[in-house]
């Protein structure tokens, strides 16, 4: 089957029922995808499908309804997306393993929600787990980003 992720198209060979996020790590080594808990209770494997934050271990690849984004494809090294340079700036990451579930999950919520309330960054957050509890420093993350956003 084709699919387009991180705005390259792809020839897979794979099953209709193999998890996206299998797609995404074992065919196509795109490993900053993270695997968590493959029952859709952890938000690691967050990606995007036309722009909607989904979790990629619940989304069949047969199953996939648009161009996929990754946190490998939301921006460049060069070119950060305004989450990823407020993450550096706030130090977000501890041991980094959720944090680029959290980063997708953050861009969905601001594309929607250009000024979030802490309540909104709660509700749209809180399927996103983090062990080291860096949930204090993903909020403000968020409101930097958010402002830089809306300068833009
Ligand atoms: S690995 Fe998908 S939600 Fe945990
Ligand atoms: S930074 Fe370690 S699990 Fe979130």
């Amino acid at each position: 089957m084709q699919i387009t992720v991180d705005g390259k198209r792809h020839e897979v060979d794979v099953e209709d029922d193999m998890p996206l996020l299998w797609v995404l790590r074992d065919e196509l080594d795109i490993t900053g995808v993270k695997y968590g808990c493959g029952i859709a209770q952890c938000g690691a494997c967050t990606v995007h499908i036309d722009g909607e934050a989904v979790r990629s271990c619940q989304v069949l690849a047969g199953d996939v309804w648009g161009d996929v984004t990754t946190i490998q494809g939301l921006g460049t090294p060069e070119a950060l997306h305004a989450v990823q340079s407020a993450w550096i700036d706030h130090q977000v990451a501890q041991c980094g393993y959720c944090q680029s579930g959290q980063i997708m999950q953050a861009a969905a919520l601001l594309a929607e929600t250009p000024n979030p309330t802490d309540q909104d960054i709660d509700d749209a957050m809180s399927g996103n787990l983090c062990r080291c509890g860096t949930y204090p420093r993903i909020r403000a993350a968020i409101k930097t980003a958010a402002s830089k956003l809306r300068e833009v």
